[in-house]
């Protein structure tokens, strides 16, 4: 499935998500010099300039307008975007054990950063993907979102809130199929980093890798990936995961 490919051609890369810790590395990555579109990238995320919060659709279409004016400025396309924001737990909340913890504010949060955020990304920002040429939408998502592979049960929310994400991935990766027969949307599953996010669950046992390695594996699979991946859930060593 990802035999070597052209790489994405130069343009601009644009992460959202980019202030945690595995969109921090993935800015720091394409930022080097060969990074994977060039080294242009723009950081996008709660405390960013302009800045985007999953809270205010309005926040989200305010970025895409100036990444589009960033693109015409610099005489550039968008040729890479990855969306690497997420939540599982927080002041809202923590992933549940069992029904018994099932709680509505938790569920809201959940669903409003895993699914209906990035949903919102999907409609503001892969309009600015160019009509020609090989350009590709990455949304990390999280092998727990598989209901195929749902072996042990609980984190009812965040699984439940990232198998909405892939479906919306898919969903999308037909339409921008029918735009860009060369562009890509897909779901990303990084494996367990070392972030804020994992911190309470990393167990002995489990691979934690850095964020560097991580953000490394992922553009090396997306570097890979041809448009036959499109509208699949591909983990960290470019393998498909089941839905
Ligand atoms: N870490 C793991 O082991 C692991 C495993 C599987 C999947 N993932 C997935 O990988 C992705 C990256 O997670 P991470 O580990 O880097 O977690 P993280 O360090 O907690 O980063 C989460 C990011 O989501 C952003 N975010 C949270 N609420 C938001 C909102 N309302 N609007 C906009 N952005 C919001 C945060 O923004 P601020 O910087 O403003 O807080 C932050 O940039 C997530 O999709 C996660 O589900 C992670």
């Amino acid at each position: 499935m990802t035999e070597p490919q052209a790489e994405p051609e130069r343009g601009l890369a644009v992460v959202i998500g980019a202030g945690g810790g595995l969109g921090a590395a993935l800015v720091e990555a394409l930022a080097a010099p060969g990074g994977l579109t060039g080294g242009r990238v723009l950081a996008l995320g709660r405390s960013s300039t302009p800045a985007i919060d999953y809270a205010n659709e309005a926040s989200v279409q305010h970025a895409a307008t100036w990444v589009a004016e960033q693109c015409a400025a610099e005489h550039t396309e968008l040729r890479l975007l990855l969306v690497a924001s997420g939540f599982l737990h927080g002041a809202s909340g923590q992933p549940e054990r069992s029904w018994a913890h099932l709680d509505a504010s938790y569920l809201r949060q959940v669903f409003e950063v895993n699914a209906i955020g990035p949903a919102l990304v999907m409609k503001h920002f892969l309009p600015l993907l160019p009509k020609t040429g090989r350009c590709v939408a990455g949304f990390v998502s999280a092998k727990v979102g598989s209901i195929a592979d749902n072996a042990l049960g609980g984190w009812y929310g965040y699984r439940a809130s990232k198998a909405a994400l892939n479906q919306l991935v898919k969903t999308a990766a037909i339409e921008l199929k029918r735009r860009n027969p060369q562009a890509l949307c897909v779901a990303l599953h990084p494996g367990t980093v070392a972030t804020a996010l994992s911190a309470p669950f990393s167990k002995s046992g489990l691979n934690v890798r850095p964020p560097a390695v991580a953000a490394d594996d992922l553009l090396s699979v997306l570097a890979g990936l041809d448009a036959s991946c499109s509208g699949q859930l591909v983990d960290y060593q470019g393998k498909v995961l089941p839905w």
